[in-house]
């Protein structure tokens, strides 16, 4: 099936820089970019050079050593805002300035306090102003969604008039839904003179929590371009996730045909770095790259990713960069894990032994929120007297693994290493020689308590 190629616009260095505790200095924005280059985002909104010198520097940096993607620029729809942003760019090899302008008539009256043909006048010549520095433009309608439909679609005409080659529709407040955000941008294709020859491109925030939602109902209708942050940070309850949608488009092309060509084994990477900058972690439920997102709780859960990880997951660790999968040994776990777990601890047992095991670790886990490897080596010790019954060969592994605890404080958590991506594992015999533990196990804080692994 033909696939229509969807540009990335990454706006973690612009959008995403405004959410509260993540601005970036400009060694830090120029780290990230680099990463994002590494990603393969086809766009990357380097800042604001008008707000600060210091977004200014880092636009420059960015633009003068970033060569792959388009390095995109902001400006509002003034003369001093599109020169410094072109002066930050010049040195870029494929620059665009980012022209926008509120549309919407709450923000006309109480924000800007012009009209609607003031409005419509400043975004013409503010675009046209920007064409006359850089052949690529974009134009943003700020607020695009809450804005009279009619008036939006003039707008809209006149800037491609003026020379925007890009128009890009914001759900600024993330008010819209994935039906209504689809026939906006059907509306706009079919309706408004030129727009089939320029990319209508989405920009969703999250506030109702549709943003990756609205963005994909954007392609759906004829959007060419997606407006996105890593980790999906930004403004308030932030932008649509970046990671999210490209493996959404990756994991289900039945439903989407189309393709970016971001390499989604960096995207774990590209989000670690952004945390590790900014300092804010990443939830842990987060879909795609949050630490839960291939860990295994819940007994039956880890029987069928034992057996084959396709039972539970819809993607492997490794097509998104993470190391591998978790199985988290909790009150919720059952013999299998608990069976492999002591089995890396340097114990075999048979299933009887492994069933008295089994009743005093659920007690265990029952009462205390942090079971550990010395509290299974006690159990192990009540049922066994403390005698390694693996064979040799194996054994001789297991010290290692110990060490690693010992380093790691006692709680750790342990992986499955996967096959193919998206094909099943290994036998569970051969999976059980292969486990590693695994570099994801410095977790900090409570959630900590529970993540030791099988
Ligand atoms: O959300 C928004 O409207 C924006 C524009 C500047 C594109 O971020
Ligand atoms: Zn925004």
């Amino acid at each position: 099936m033909e696939r229509a190629r969807i540009s990335i616009f990454d706006t973690t260095l612009r959008d995403g820089e405004q959410s509260p505790g993540c601005s970036m200095n400009v060694q830090e924005k120029l780290r990230l970019a680099h990463q994002l280059d590494k990603l393969g985002v086809d766009i990357i909104e380097a800042g604001f050079p008008i707000a600060s010198q210091g977004d200014f520097t880092a636009v420059q940096a960015i633009a003068a050593t970033v060569q792959r993607p388009v390095i995109a620029a902001l400006a509002r729809a003034c003369a001093p805002d599109i020169e410094r942003a072109w002066q930050a760019l010049k040195a870029a090899r494929r620059p665009r300035i980012h022209v926008f302008l509120a549309t919407s008539d709450i923000h006309l009256q109480y924000k800007l306090r012009i009209t609607r043909e003031e409005c419509l006048n400043q975004a013409r010549e503010a675009v046209r102003l920007a064409k006359s520095y850089c052949a690529d433009v974009e134009f943003s309608p700020e607020d695009a969604t809450r804005t009279e439909p009619e008036f939006l679609c003039r707008v809209l005409a006149a800037v491609i008039e003026a020379g925007a080659t890009t128009l890009n529709i914001p759900d600024t407040v993330g008010y819209t839904t994935p039906f209504e955000f689809g026939s906006l941008i059907r509306r706009i294709r079919e309706n408004v003179p030129g727009a089939k020859h320029v990319t209508i491109s989405t920009h969703c925030h999250n506030d109702l929590g549709l943003a990756v939602a609205n963005s994909l109902a954007g392609i759906e209708a004829g959007a060419r371009q997606i407006e996105c942050t890593i980790n999906g940070i930004g403004e308030r309850a932030g932008n649509a996730s970046l990671e999210e949608l490209v493996m959404a488009m990756r994991v289900r092309p039945d439903i989407y045909a189309y393709e970016t060509v971001v390499i989604s084994e960096q995207l774990f990477a590209t989000s670690h770095l952004l945390s590790e900058i900014t300092n804010v972690p990443v939830q842990p439920n987060k879909a795609i790259i949050g630490r839960n997102a291939f860990a295994h709780e819940a007994g039956i859960h880890q029987d069928g990713v034992l057996k084959n990880p396709l039972t539970y997951e819809i993607m492997t660790p490794k097509s998104v960069g993470v190391p591998d999968s978790t199985l988290v040994l909790g009150k919720h776990s059952g013999r299998h894990a608990l069976g492999i777990r002591c089995e890396q601890l340097g114990y075999r047992f048979d299933r009887h032994e492994l069933d008295e095991i089994y009743r005093d670790f659920v007690i265990v886990a029952d009462k205390i929120k942090s079971v550990q490897d010395h509290h299974l080596l006690e159990l192990i010790r009540n049922v066994q007297g403390g005698l390694p019954r693996i064979p040799p060969s194996y054994a001789d592994r297991v010290p290692a693994a110990l060490a690693a605890a010992a380093n790691a404080g006692g709680s750790r958590a342990s992986s499955i290493p996967h096959g193919k991506p998206q094909v099943a594992a290994s036998p569970l015999g051969v999976e059980a020689a292969n486990v590693v533990i695994n570099p994801m196990a410095d977790h900090q804080g409570d959630q900590e308590d529970y993540l030791w692994g099988v």
